[in-house]
């Protein structure tokens, strides 16, 4: 066995403990806070929610509330210039993946001083961070639980930060925060949540006994809550299993890494700004069923964790049953299924198809089976 799991060292899951916060930084010793979040988190008023927590804490704190989605380096940039300026010690992200991903470099570039360009890459980031707490409003990313950070630059390529220091010190986990989540935000995201939990299990490169147990847990936990949070959505039981499942489903990827529905998806959202979980769905489907000679036996298993209710004759009636369970979902959602719907078009695909092949090779690494441009091409053609 060779074996490094990396894992965030508390993970706090409660309805809601937003209001526990101001406890939270006095324990890891902060009183200067910088809240890291978006103008739409802010107007649902949980920004305030969290001040007043602070403020009880008697801990001084301040909102950049300018995060936007596929965080541009030039805000992340804006975001670590705010952070010195005020002199946080404690930095908390609050929202869905960007504010996250974006909480996870303030915290390591207000105090290492490293410029965010020398960053990019694995292990490439120097020094410590300050104390960091993770609270998502998404049950999607697991961003809460990785160690990775996934920015835009000014040319619209994504560009991502690998480095342990990006895990927090606290994962804090509250349900009501996702409760009011719309119809077509809760399937995306899940969907992403799925797709991490299923290309961690399927991955050729760092799959391993821990990820595959979260994987598993994770699947299990979305595929029986997903449909019951969208006919009630105010069902905080289920909300907070989803949001256990995508965080376990984090905690697996980030350690057995995700594929190609990962690498065909980054291009969508940095060229035509599809959401993240959206662009995943688009093409879950079809990437799983090129994957199928290399994956059945996998995706069969994991269609019965999937679909504890539905009996299979064999193996490949059950892989192909997650699959159409997972294209079932996305149907459901009322998200777009067509690339053609969402503006882009056929032009699109040759330098979508180059970006995936040459710059996003990591993920197609780890994808169960090779995949060339030409595969690449007829896949999102498949979807056009
Ligand atoms: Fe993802």
């Amino acid at each position: 066995m060779d074996l490094n799991f990396l894992s965030c060292p508390r993970i706090i899951c409660k309805a809601g403990s937003l209001s526990q916060v101001g406890e939270l930084v006095s324990e890891l010793g902060g009183s200067r806070v910088m809240l890291v979040t978006d103008p739409g988190i802010v107007a649902c008023g949980f920004a305030e929610l969290a001040m007043s927590s602070l403020s009880a804490a008697g801990i001084a704190a301040e909102i950049f509330d300018r995060v936007a989605a596929d965080p541009p380096m030039e805000i992340v940039s804006e975001a670590v210039e705010f952070a010195r300026l005020f002199g946080a010690d404690t930095i908390i992200g609050l929202g869905g993946g960007s504010s996250l991903d974006t909480a996870k470099v303030v915290a390591l570039a207000s105090t290492s001083g490293q410029e965010i360009e020398g960053m990019i890459g694995v292990g490439k980031a120097t020094g410590r961070r300050l104390p960091l707490i993770q609270i998502p409003t998404t049950a999607g990313t697991g961003s809460e639980v990785t160690w990775v950070s996934v920015l835009t630059s000014a040319k619209q390529e994504k560009l991502a930060v690998y480095a342990p220091q990006l895990l927090p010190d606290i994962a804090l986990l509250d349900a009501e925060l996702t409760l009011g989540m719309p119809r077509k935000i809760t399937a995306a995201t899940a969907l992403d949540a799925m797709v991490h939990a299923i290309e961690a299990a399927t991955s050729r490169t760092r799959k391993n006994l821990i990820s595959d147990g979260l994987a598993d847990k994770a699947l299990s936990l979305l595929g029986q809550n997903l449909p019951r949070v969208l006919d009630t959505p105010s069902d905080l039981a289920a909300r907070e299993a989803m949001l256990m499942g995508a965080t376990l489903a984090g905690m697996a990827f980030i350690n057995a890494s995700v594929g190609s529905i990962h690498a065909l998806s980054y291009p969508l959202g940095s060229h035509f700004h599809v959401p993240h979980g959206h662009g995943n769905a688009l093409v879950a489907a079809p990437v799983m069923r090129f994957n199928l000679i290399a994956a059945e036996n996998e995706y069969s298993r994991l269609a019965r964790v999937f679909l504890p209710d539905r009996i299979f004759s064999n193996n490949a009636e059950a892989a192909n049953g997650l699959i159409s369970a997972i294209e079932g979902m996305f149907a459901a959602s009322g998200l777009e299924t067509r690339l053609s719907q969402l503006g882009i078009s056929a032009e699109a695909i040759p330098a979508m198809a180059q970006e995936v092949s040459t710059g996003l090779t990591r993920l197609i690494a780890s994808n169960p089976c090779d995949m060339t441009y030409d595969d690449v091409v007829a896949l999102y053609e498949d979807v056009l």
